[in-house]
């Protein structure tokens, strides 16, 4: 998952979690506003059935019991509550509301009843299609009528029905908007956070397209997060360069070094071998040391070049492909019995060093004849701005695992099979620095028993003016 994405889902995860926990603290406050207000007003009725009641029983069967509430004067000969759970007590008085239904209450409500004198309590009421719900407020009266006094309960009730509704409808509401609030803070969170990565991708593109040798990025203005990961990060290029520096230097001092003795051994062993009568031994043991000498020299040429790659300068000429690949083709005609085929469109053009790319084309070839090839095909490809030239051969091939590291310096499939084979795995490194430093690239295909075929891309180029 991207950073992205996940600081995008955190965002929203975060504002969903607001609005759940703002949505239920609402919804709590909203439910405890109107229940109180539902309490108030049955609370109200009790007080004024009370104030009737004391001016005696008559005068609240005068007035009555408020109309629009479901309200109920019963008179207790028993306070016992099992009982009166059953049947409830004697209904004295009923507001028209309740029609012949009646307020009953459970036992343990009636407990608390008889015990503290009131209590709240839920009733349902059976409806046909679903019971209606009341919240009923019970209070304890003395009822005087005709002169006795009785003990009963006032009971006032409304349905909570509206009331559930306007809740329940509060909480559509609340929902849809919260819905669109995350939409749009979903949208919003994710523009603002690709705006705010912007820089970030753009230090992991330059990063990513860096070349062996890094350049320093160019510093963003600002104090930000961003400016000080570029300026730690040209910290370590620079450490980087300095590192790379100091092994060219380092490379180039040994390899100048051992060329001298290396040419002083190849000349005393050429004038030994010429000029001195030797004996058989002696003299094989002089080819030995010619040979190993040899070897070394082409190895100190080939580091000196690999060391100063990096500052090559090629001065691309337009060359053309077909003459390039025949001068290779007729050097190594004559030490070759094998077949070395050409095929290459006659106009066809590349920008480049001449010389360079002869010794591109005659590594791949020497390296396909040290396979054991018996054929190798020189093919050159017009790609309209490129040209790709392919070197392959018939010869042992490469097993798959090797593949990644062929261009690596010094890296040989068989280090004994190749060393005595006279190769030092230095070739493949220089081939790909000279097809870098004329912006080109090389590949790599291969079968174990049946060949391998290099491919390397250039710039094509338009051909020559005509001398005149
Ligand atoms: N055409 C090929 N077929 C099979 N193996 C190859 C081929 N080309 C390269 N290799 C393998 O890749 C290794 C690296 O090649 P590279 O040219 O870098 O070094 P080298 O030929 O051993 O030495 P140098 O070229 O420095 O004399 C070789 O040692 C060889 O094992
Ligand atoms: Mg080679």
């Amino acid at each position: 998952m991207t950073l992205r994405t996940r600081i995008t889902l955190l965002t929203a995860g975060l504002l969903l979690v607001t609005l759940l926990l703002l949505g239920f603290a609402l919804e709590g406050l909203l439910r405890s506003f109107l229940y109180r207000n539902l309490r108030a007003e049955l609370l109200e009725a009790g007080n004024q059935v009370v104030r009737l009641l004391n001016l005696g029983g008559q005068a609240l069967l005068e007035a009555g019991l408020p109309p629009s509430l479901y309200a109920e004067v019963q008179l207790l000969p028993e306070e016992d509550p099992a009982l009166l759970a059953k049947e409830g007590g004697i209904s004295l008085q009923k507001s028209p509301a309740l029609g012949s239904q009646r307020l009953v209450l459970k036992e343990r409500e009636y407990e608390t009843l008889l015990k503290e004198g009131e209590v709240w309590a839920e009733v349902e009421l059976p409806r046909e299609d679903r019971p209606l719900r009341l919240l009923v407020y019970a209070r304890k009266v003395e009822v005087n009528l005709a002169g006795a006094v009785w003990k009963g309960v006032f009971l006032v009730g409304k349905p909570t029905e509206d009331l559930e509704a306007t809740l329940e409808q509060f909480g559509r509401i609340y929902a849809g908007t919260a819905l669109l609030v995350l939409l749009l803070a979903l949208l919003l969170a994710r523009s603002l956070v690709a705006r705010a990565l912007e820089p970030l991708e753009w230090l992991a593109r330059r990063a990513e397209s860096m070349p062996d040798r890094p350049e320093p990025l160019p510093e963003p203005e600002g104090n930000d997060e961003v400016a000080a990961l570029v300026r730690a990060l040209n910290g370590m290029i620079t450490r980087m360069q300095k590192a790379l520096e100091a092994q060219t230097r380092f490379l180039q001092d040994a390899s100048h070094e051992l060329r001298t003795p290396v040419t002083a051994i190849l000349g005393h062993v050429g004038y030994l071998l010429r000029r001195t009568p030797l004996t058989e031994t002696q003299r094989e043991s002089l080819e030995i040391v010619r040979r190993e000498a040899e070897r070394m020299g082409k190895l100190v040429s080939d580091l000196l070049e690999l060391s100063q790659s990096g500052t090559w300068r090629i001065e691309p000429v337009p060359i053309r492909v077909l003459d390039l690949l025949e001068e290779v083709k007729e050097e190594f005609a004559r030490s070759f019995e094998g077949e070395i085929l050409v095929e290459a469109p006659e106009e066809l053009y590349v920008r480049g060093d001449p010389d360079r790319l002869h010794q591109v084309l005659a590594n791949l070839v020497s390296n396909a004849l040290k396979a054991g090839a018996k054929r190798v095909w020189l093919r050159a490809f017009d790609l309209g701005d490129r040209v790709v030239v392919r070197v392959e051969d018939d010869g042992e091939g490469i097993p798959p695992e090797h593949l990644p590291h062929l261009f690596e310096r010094f890296y040989r499939v068989d280090k004994a099979r190749d060393r005595e084979r006279g190769g030092s795995g230095l070739g493949l490194a220089i081939v790909k620095a000279i097809l870098e430093a004329h912006g080109g690239e090389i590949w790599v295909e291969s079968q174990v028993g049946q060949g391998t075929a290099f491919s390397f891309s250039l710039p094509s180029a338009a051909p020559p003016p005509p001398p005149r």
